[in-house]
Formats: structure tokens, sequence, C-alpha cells
């Protein structure tokens, strides 16, 4: 099981002076062959699913596909949302399976970005989730494929930055110093001064958007100014679609499959020079051993009732379902009734927790706590429960897989 602890990974690199790719999937086309150019380069990798993207695919589905390929990958991954502009929406990001995300307050004033940036902070580290804010603002070129796309940039104001990063407790912080979300290679002009004197103001690791842009010689600079984490969609996008076109000029009558035929190999291709460019390559082995493994908890209680039929159990059921469920960083609430009727627990809870730390908030939660002491506890006198994670490989079997406290 390769999804490892975004937050960790994303240090690893700071630490060891290369930059992670985050690179977006709006398809499984996408997701494999970010997945596959990873493990070509033994590299570790982010997939970033973003929020300006639902329009393109069920979030839900792509999400649960992403953590399916994670696990199973060679190289460790992690997943995180990207650009999400409220509080619900980080929620809804951790629930399906992302295990970082990114809040973006950059088009707000800076009182209002600390307060959002703060509140989705204090909410995600509840739930062992890292955070990313983003200071100043990227702008958005043609190549974004936002609806009205083009705006103007804000650079990242070093003055801003410490006081930024104290009031908010982010985990990394986006800058702009000139780079601009879709936009053709080449055309931005990066502000190197201020990237240096943001780096030396704050000692978190620095992303960079707008990876697209930029060309091959400017990625060095910007890691060796303590950029840990380079986002990276457009050029991905224009293959794809290059690729696409000249299918189809070749076959005017192509079906699907002719359409999309070697779609996958152009994004890999593309994947696999960003990692080696940015120094990840060869790095798999060393995360995969100093890194975290991220595991979610399942909280089970098997339980009798002091009913004499189930009607009562399957309303308190029905009641957690819907009150548990809405609790952060729970994933799914399963409720059961055991098959045959003379097991020695007749019900079961089976709740999901997306890390450990939401045992914790889960069990403090005013929700939990006011569904607990009126409407289960009082009838489910006979009960045991057992906070457990998965046990299931070698590896496991070697490390202790409590997953690290969040920092902040
Ligand atoms: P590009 O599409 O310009 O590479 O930017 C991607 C990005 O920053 C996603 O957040």
């Amino acid at each position: 099981m390769a999804l490892v602890n975004l937050r960790e990974m994303v240090y690893h690199a700071y630490r060891n002076h290369y930059a992670i790719g985050a690179f977006d999937i709006v398809s499984l086309d996408f997701l494999h062959a970010v997945i596959g150019g990873a493990e070509a380069q033994c590299a570790p990798v982010i997939l970033n699913l973003v929020e300006h993207q639902f329009h393109l695919y069920d979030f839900e589905i792509l999400a649960a596909a992403a953590v399916c390929a994670a696990r199973r990958a060679g190289v460790p991954v992690a997943i995180q949302l990207d650009h999400a502009t409220t509080t619900d929406s980080v929620l809804r990001g951790i629930r399906y399976g992302c295990n970082g995300v990114m809040i973006d307050g950059s088009e707000l004033s800076f009182e209002e970005n600390v307060r959002l940036t703060r509140r989705v902070v204090d909410v995600a580290h509840s739930c062992g989730i890292p955070v990313e804010a983003e200071l100043g603002h990227v702008a958005r070129r043609v190549g974004d494929e936002r609806p009205g796309s083009r705006d103007q940039p804000v650079y990242t104001s070093p003055d801003e930055v410490k006081l930024f990063q104290r009031r908010t407790k982010a985990d990394f912080l986006a800058v702009s110093i000139g780079n601009v979300h879709g936009q053709p290679v080449g055309r931005g002009q990066l502000d190197l001064t201020r990237l240096a004197r943001i780096h030396a103001l704050v000692d978190v690791p620095l992303v960079i958007h707008g990876g697209s842009g930029l060309s091959d010689a400017e990625f060095g600079c910007l890691i060796d100014r303590g950029v840990a984490k380079i986002n990276y969609y457009t050029m991905l996008s224009t293959v794809a679609a290059r690729r696409i076109r000249g299918n189809a000029i070749e076959d005017r009558a192509g079906a699907y499959g002719t359409l999309v035929n070697g779609v996958r190999e152009v994004i890999q291709q593309e994947v696999e020079r960003c990692l080696a460019l940015w120094r990840a390559a060869d790095r798999a082995d060393a995360v995969l051993s100093e890194v975290a493994p991220w595991s979610e908890v399942e909280h089970m209680i098997v339980y009798n009732t002091i009913d004499e039929s189930d009607e009562p159990v399957l309303d308190m059921m029905a009641e957690g379902r819907r009150v548990l469920g809405n609790i952060p960083g729970v994933r799914r609430v399963v409720t059961g009734r055991a098959v045959t009727k003379d097991a020695k627990y007749r019900y079961c809870w089976l709740v999901r927790f997306a890390h450990a730390a939401v045992i914790n908030t889960y069990r403090d939660h005013p929700a939990h706590v006011e569904f607990a002491n009126t409407l289960f506890r009082p009838r489910a006198d006979n009960r045991i429960s057992i906070d457990f994670t998965e046990v299931n490989d070698l590896t496991d079997r070697e490390r202790d897989t409590t997953p690290a406290p969040i920092a902040g």
C-alpha cells in the first residue's frame, strides 16, 4: 500500500531539495498516466483533484479510483483536493479520500484569506489533514479551463508572509511570483529575488502553481529557493488534446478507441519528463522508508440492546448514519445486523475515520456526544468497541503503523 502521508512527503522533498509533482487528474487516462509516469521514474507523486474541474467528472467516483490506484501503486502517492474555496468543499474532499487540501483564498482580502485559511486549518488538522494556502494570487490565462478565465496576478508580498503563516498555521504556502495558471511555456517572468526573500522568512515548503508556463531552466531555480511542490496540468491537457486531434486527422471516421489511442502514453511521457526535471526521480524508496503510510482507522462497535424488536434500533441507526456521517473526518458510517438471530452480538457500527486524529475529534464532537448519550448508550447496554487500522502486508508487520500526529 503506497498511499502515504502528504505532509511528510512534501517535507521530505523540502529537506532533500527536490519537488513533488502534483498533477491534476480529470479522467482515468490521466490517473493511469500520472501513476505510470511516477512508477517509471521511481518518484513520489501527488494526484490533484481540482474543485473547478468537477464539471469534467464525478468527484466521488474519480476520488475513489484515485484511492484505489494509489494503494496499488509501487511508488508513494498522496491525493490532494486543489483550489477548494469553502470549508464544506474541504470536508467533502476529506470524506471522499483526499489526504491533503488546498484552500484558495487568493481572491479575498488579506484578512478574509487569513480567516478562511485558519478555519480550514483548524478543521483539517483535527482530521490529521495538512493544508496548503495561497497568499497573493496566481493569475489565470487562456489555457486555464475555468469559465471566463483570465485575470490579473497579485504577487505574494514578503511583508505579509510571516504574519499570514503565524496566523493561519498552513502547512505549505503557494506563492505568486510571476507564475501563471494555464499559460504556454516560457511566457512568464519569475521574480526569484522575491521568492528567495519569502523562503528566508518562513520555514514551510513553498508551492508553485502554473508549472506548465515555466521553462525547464526555471525549475531548478525554484527548488533551490524552497519550492517543494509543483502543480502541473495545462501541458498534460495540451499533449492529450494534440494526440486526439492527430488521431482524428489520421482516421476521420475513427471510433472512440481510435481517437484516444496513445493519450495515456503522451501524458505519461510528459509526467516522466517533469519528475526527472524536478529531481524527484529515484526518490520513491527513500520516501517509502522515511514517510508514514496513510492509514484510515475503523471504529467498530458490536452491541445488543434492551429492545424487544428491531424497529427502535433501526430508527436509531438511521439517525446515527445521518448525524455521525457529518462529523469532520468521518468517511462512512455502516450500520449492521447479524445474519443469524443467535449471534453473540446482534448489531454493529462501523465508522471509518480518515486518520487516527479523528478518534478524538469524533469522540468529543457535540453531535456524537449528544447522540451517544441520549440515543445509543441508554439502549445499548451490552457492547464492545475497537479502533483499528488495517494490517495487510509484511511492511505493516515490521513497522508501527500508528499514523504520525499532525503538527500545528
Ligand atoms: P498549469 O495548468 O498552468 O500547469 O497549472 C496547474 C495548477 O497550478 C493547478 O493548481
